[in-house]
């Protein structure tokens, strides 16, 4: 399987949205992480079905909202409606994770399901065959520009050997502190899909940063 590379706008310069997202495709971004934040799931407030509908309109690779909110089911529609390829929610936030999970396919979505560093995996065991991936959280969400929690690591290989055991194509992503110096190992712990901001939006030539990670994942 091919590893991707999700560069999270979150970082990106947004007085110049559209020239960002035209640039970190032209450097090889595989996905675009878009981060919907409500200011009551994580304490912070980012952005919204707009943002979504005015990337769509520049992009050509799937936008990955991955959405970090109380009561996602009365958004789902019209993120999917605004031009989402792939739409995650936290287990945390969901009181009936299968019919969330449904109601992303129906909007014409692949579904994935999102943990926070402190949720035990088992909450994934009775959901991971009806999701086309699951994203490992390795900070505490809400911001861009955290570390790494290492033991992370452990979680996807856990999840790994999970997805293994029940014979599946789950994709791992991983968000979160991720960095050229770090790839390597998350990418040997088993992660397919890898969200990164401030280390690609951070840096000046996001075609070196992206070809670098790359390198180093296959
Ligand atoms: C955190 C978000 C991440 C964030 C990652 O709540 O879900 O996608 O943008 O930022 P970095 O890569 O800077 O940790
Ligand atoms: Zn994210």
């Amino acid at each position: 399987m091919k590893k991707l590379i999700a560069p999270s706008i979150l970082s990106a310069d947004f007085t110049k949205l559209g020239i960002e997202i035209q640039a970190i495709e032209a450097a090889g971004a595989d996905w675009l992480h878009i981060d919907v934040m409500d200011g009551h799931f994580v304490p912070n407030i980012s952005m919204g079905p707009l943002v979504v509908k005015a990337a769509k309109k520049v992009a050509t690779i799937p936008l990955d909202v991955h959405l970090m909110i109380t009561h996602p089911d009365q958004y789902i529609p019209q993120f999917a409606q605004d031009g989402a390829d792939l739409i995650s929610v936290h287990v945390e936030a969901c009181f009936h994770l299968n019919r969330t999970i449904d109601l992303i396919k129906s909007c014409g979505c692949k579904p994935g399901v999102v943990l926070n560093p402190a949720t035990p995996l088992s909450t994934l065991e009775w959901v991971l065959e009806y999701v086309d991936f699951v994203l490992i959280m390795s900070v505490n969400p809400g911001f861009g520009g955290q570390s790494f929690i290492s033991n992370s690591l452990d979680r996807i290989r856990l999840l790994k050997e999970m997805i293994r055991i029940k014979d599946l194509s789950t994709l791992i992503q991983v968000d979160g502190g991720v960095t050229e110096s770090n790839i390597k190992e998350i990418s040997e712990a088993g992660a397919d899909v890898f969200v990164a901001g401030s280390a690609i939006f951070g840096k000046k030539n996001y075609k070196k940063t992206i070809n670098a990670m790359k390198r180093i994942i296959r």
